[in-house]
């Protein structure tokens, strides 16, 4: 799959720049990645990257995305801006799970503040691979969303 990737300035905060190694993690699951800026620690505003990666999705250049700040919820307030885009905030693998099973979030969004680079990688797999259910209440919940 072709995964968009954004992040503000703090996708490169600290010694382990964030972004670099989320990306080398989807690459290690075998993804392609879509790199939608930022790419250093010069002040950016969020929206702008939300709206980058969303656009890649929507326009068919990826299949899903993961957006990268401090929290991840500034990020995630921005994506579900645009129609189509179901974007969730996980902090731990159960949340990516049902999100993805659930939800059917086609964008998943990660707080370098709050959630150290070597907790993203199960979070990541189990959001790559953790297909929707596919089940009737979910589907006519989504619908719901417009
Ligand atoms: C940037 O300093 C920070 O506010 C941003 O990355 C994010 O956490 C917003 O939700």
């Amino acid at each position: 799959m072709m995964i968009a990737i954004g992040s503000d300035h703090a996708g490169y905060e600290g010694d382990a720049p964030y972004k670099p190694e989320i990306m080398r993690c989807v690459a290690t699951l075998g993804h392609q990645t879509l790199d939608c800026g930022t790419y250093d620690t010069k002040s950016v505003d969020y929206p702008d990257f939300a709206d980058a990666v969303c656009g890649a999705i929507l326009e068919g250049r990826a299949e899903s995305g993961i957006l990268l700040c401090g929290t991840g919820i500034g990020m995630c307030i921005a994506a579900n801006r645009n129609r189509g885009i179901r974007a969730a905030t996980c902090v731990t693998p159960e949340m990516a799970r049902l999100a993805r099973e659930h939800n059917d979030a086609n964008v998943l969004c990660l707080g370098r503040r709050v959630l150290p680079v070597d907790e993203c990688e199960a979070i990541i797999r189990i959001w790559l691979t953790t297909p929707f259910s596919g089940g009737e209440r979910h589907c006519r919940r989504i619908r719901k969303l417009g």
